[in-house]
């Protein structure tokens, strides 16, 4: 039994004891001279949905590659509640985890149903020979995933769409259909890398509902994305990967107070050129206060010409206006 937790959103199970789905430890993934992620320890638990976040380059995404068998770490340790995975996509998939990628990778060719059922495949036991016979068993079995895939599909609102070629769909309804075919595996744990990339405003907001729903189908969610909105609205707890290591994990408002996040967000966008900006401002400022000064300066002299009558000592004044 867990004592009281404190008061976040009413999650379905917020009484059931959490389980840990994800356990990285100390994941380093080196390409020769470049260390993308150093060190990495990040767990995520059942029922949650946890952020990672962090600059362009930061090492999210090769992260989310060595989850998922893409890679195999340089060194550290993933276990999948509770088990070393497999160094295989295909058998960490089978494990339980399944994701989205941050370029969409879908079967263009094939129609929206087709490809949530080629996401069915590790959870499918009819074996080869079984397909190639298509005996009963196959064709009770190929209804089912028909039927599953044709749920999901109503899950994510795609449904009307099932006999469409995937590449025909809008850039969002292709996220939906990757989180669609992500789900036909059954998974206990999603990792979502940049769901959200190239939606409006509305979309946005609605896949936010998918993934609290997903949550509360009992799947955990691990998310990546740059929308701090979304993240800070969905996330129970965030991750801050900074060149490759991990800054700082913690709630949302623990996270956004951080002066070292807002320093790694801010320098960001101007790299490359960080004292350009401010340095073009400070020649604007000194610009308009010598222009003003001039200015003070010419009247002031012209009040003293005119005073003193005299032809020749607003001359130098003049001189310099200019
Ligand atoms: N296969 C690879 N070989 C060599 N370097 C790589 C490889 N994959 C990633 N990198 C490098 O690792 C670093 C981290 O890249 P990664 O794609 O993980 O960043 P990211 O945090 O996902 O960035 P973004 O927000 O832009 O998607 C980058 O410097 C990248 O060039
Ligand atoms: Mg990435």
């Amino acid at each position: 039994m867990t004592t009281d937790t404190t008061t976040q959103d009413a999650t379905p199970d917020a009484t059931a004891p959490r389980e840990t789905v994800l356990d990285a430890r100390g994941v380093t993934m080196r390409f020769g001279g470049l260390t993308a992620v150093r060190g990495v320890d990040l767990t995520v638990n059942s029922g949650e949905i946890v952020g990672l976040i962090g600059p362009n380059g930061a090492g999210k995404t090769t992260f989310f590659n060595c989850l998922t068998g893409l890679y195999i770490p340089t060194e550290g340790e993933v276990r999948y509640k509770g088990k070393v995975l497999p160094p295989k996509s295909f058998k960490v998939t089978a494990a339980g985890i399944a994701r989205t990628f941050q370029n969409i990778r879908l079967f263009a060719n094939m129609t929206v149903l087709e490809n949530v059922l080629v996401g069915r495949h590790t959870r499918t036991k009819e074996g080869l020979w079984s397909a190639l016979l298509r005996g009963p068993g196959f064709h009770r079995a190929e209804a089912a995933s028909r039927a599953r895939a044709m749920e999901l599909l109503e899950f994510v609102g795609l449904a009307h769409k099932a006999e469409h070629l995937s590449r025909n769909l809008p850039y969002g309804e292709q996220r939906k259909l990757e989180i669609a075919r992500a789900l036909a595996s059954e998974p206990g744990l999603l990792l979502l890398d940049e769901p959200t990339a190239g939606m409006n405003p509305q979309e946005t907001r609605a896949t936010e509902e998918l993934v609290f729903a997903i949550r509360d189908m009992g799947i955990a969610v691990l998310v990546i994305e740059h929308d701090m909105r979304f993240i800070m609205n969905l996330c129970d707890r965030v991750a801050v990967l900074v060149q490759g290591e991990k800054l700082i994990e913690g709630d949302s408002a623990t996270v956004q107070r951080d002066e070292r996040v807002v320093a790694a967000y801010l320098g960001e966008p101007f790299e490359g050129a960080p004292g350009d900006e401010e340095a073009a401002e400070v020649e604007q400022a000194e610009a308009h206060a010598q222009a003003q000064a001039e200015t003070e300066e010419e009247a002031a002299a012209e009040a003293q010409a005119e005073s003193a009558e005299t032809t020749t000592d607003a001359a130098p004044g003049k001189e310099n206006d200019r």
